[in-house]
């Protein structure tokens, strides 16, 4: 297969790229990216929903382990859906030796959304993971790939070890993953196992290797993770910090502008010549979504681009109808803004969030929501005294933060993404049948530019605007 994409939807997590928006970009012909973040989450929430549409259903009846299907459906399945009010079940924290549960629903989740991504055409489908969020990985990516997931893209970490990963699961071997533990010492067992024989309900031909896109911030990451990896590296997204999501921070100390955000420099400009050198595909990606762009990427040796933010706010797109419009409205009177916000994210990466005058700010927002952390995909794993392996994130009640061992000022100005994500997807937790949780919403620093996609009335663009307009000739 020599295809390769001129265009990459992004993937956004969580359920931004869902199944919808990867679906409606790979069947014009470019490359469609689900998100895998939080999926089993996102798949126990629309099963709870009662499955708006029946799509999730459509999703588990081509899935080969029936047994494992049923369990899920009855786990989980509200006909009619939950009441509005009520809240959604609590899964199990996410943990080193995850509950088998736990693993099954990665599996299935990831088969799902890539399986109804899929439907309808015949090009390849993606999915994006974030390498931080390392428990779910090899359920996940298992379940991806049952479903003929095409390419895996991974940034936000150092995917070093997910090629061998792949290669393992195409043969259903044993594949393993190192969990990162701060302050593990020699000896401890830090190692994340799954074996797809303890999982498979028959026996199954071997799996098509989906091609691996590893998403770096600089030639520099980019070369050390083509040398260091464990097997083939099929091509590199480079990401500059105008991307939406999360950003790699700036090179060197940390320092911030009189508006708080962080400053990049010289340091952090892109040798596309040493990229070029790697000798692979690669894709620029970062305000991007532009036929100039496009063409300046092909000018400078790029396969193409990877585009977020236009993608994010298209009638496709996972997030909430109501936010959407929102931010669309706020963009055509030029009233919404991006800023780079160093503390947001418990992971210490730089988080873009979208701002409106007149509403309430995020700081004021967070002031009053107590702080809860009953998701955990963000948690760091660090060794407990006792030499176990513990879990903390910054953005938890901040006395139960440092009696594990973090450090107050780490606490400071830290939101509850993992919750606020599924908010900004229509998928909030319901708190005592009274307080719902917060929105956090994303975007890259080119959100104003969608202006050009917005219609005469109303604030419904498609992925196919967006990909006719960066496809127009000169
Ligand atoms: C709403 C949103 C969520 C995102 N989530 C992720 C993510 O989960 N993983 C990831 O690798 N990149 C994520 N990104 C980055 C995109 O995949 C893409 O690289 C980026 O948006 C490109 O820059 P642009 O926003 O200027 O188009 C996200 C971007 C947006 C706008």
């Amino acid at each position: 297969m020599n295809w390769q994409p001129c265009i990459i939807q992004g993937g956004m997590g969580a359920g931004v790229s869902d199944w919808r928006l990867a679906r409606a970009v790979s069947s014009r012909g470019q490359l469609g990216v689900v998100s895998g973040t939080a999926l089993d989450q996102i798949f126990a929430r629309r099963l709870q929903d009662g499955d708006p549409g029946g799509a999730m259903r459509r999703g588990l009846e081509p899935f080969p382990f029936p047994a494992m299907a049923e369990r899920i459906w009855r786990a989980y399945y509200i006909p009619g859906g939950k009441a509005r009010d009520a809240a959604y079940q609590s899964l199990p924290l996410p943990a080193k030796d995850n509950p088998r549960a736990l693993q099954e629903l990665c599996l299935v989740a990831n088969f799902v959304e890539v399986f109804l991504a899929r439907q309808g055409h015949a090009h390849p489908v993606g999915i994006n993971y974030l390498e931080i969020v390392q428990i779910p990985h090899l359920p996940s990516l298992y379940g991806a790939m049952l479903a003929g997931v095409g390419y895996v893209l991974m940034g936000a970490g150092i995917p070093t070890r997910i090629p061998g990963v792949l290669d393992a699961l195409a043969q259903h071997q044993p594949a393993s993953y190192e969990l990162k533990v701060t302050g593990a010492q020699g000896g401890d067992d830090t190692t994340l196992r799954f074996d797809p024989a303890d999982f498979r309900e028959c026996d199954l031909p071997p799996l098509a290797r989906p091609r691996f896109l590893a998403i770096a911030s600089s030639h520099v990451l980019a070369a050390s993770i083509v040398k260091r990896a464990n097997g083939r590296v099929d091509g590199l997204i480079v990401e500059g910090p105008t991307a939406g999501g999360h950003n790699a921070p700036p090179r060197g100390a940390l320092q911030l502008d009189r508006a708080g955000e962080p400053v990049y420099g010289d340091r952090d400009q892109v040798d596309l010549e040493q990229v070029r050198a790697l000798g692979l595909p690669f894709w620029l990606a970062g305000e991007y979504g532009t036929p100039e762009r496009l063409r300046q990427a092909w000018a400078a040796g790029a396969a193409g681009v990877q585009v977020g933010t236009p993608f994010a706010f298209c009638s496709e797109s996972g997030l909430a109808r109501q936010a959407r419009h929102a931010i669309l409205a706020g963009v055509a009177a030029g009233a919404a803004r991006v800023a780079t916000d160093s503390r947001a994210s418990p992971t210490h990466f730089p988080f873009k969030v979208v701002q409106f005058p007149g509403s309430l700010s995020d700081a004021e927002v967070y002031a009053a929501r107590p702080r809860i952390c009953d998701l955990g995909y963000l948690r760091e794993a660090y060794r407990t005294p006792e030499g176990e392996i513990g879990f903390r994130c910054a953005a938890e009640p901040a006395s139960t933060y440092v009696a594990k061992g973090g450090k107050l000022e780490d606490t400071v100005g830290r939101k509850c993404l993992c919750n606020a994500l599924l908010a900004n997807i229509a998928l909030p937790q319901r708190r005592n049948g009274q307080r719902t949780e917060p929105r956090l919403l994303t975007a890259g620093n080119g959100l104003l530019d969608l202006a050009r996609f917005l219609p005469a009335h109303g604030y419904d663009y498609s992925a196919a605007d967006v990909l006719h307009a960066l496809l127009a000739p000169a």
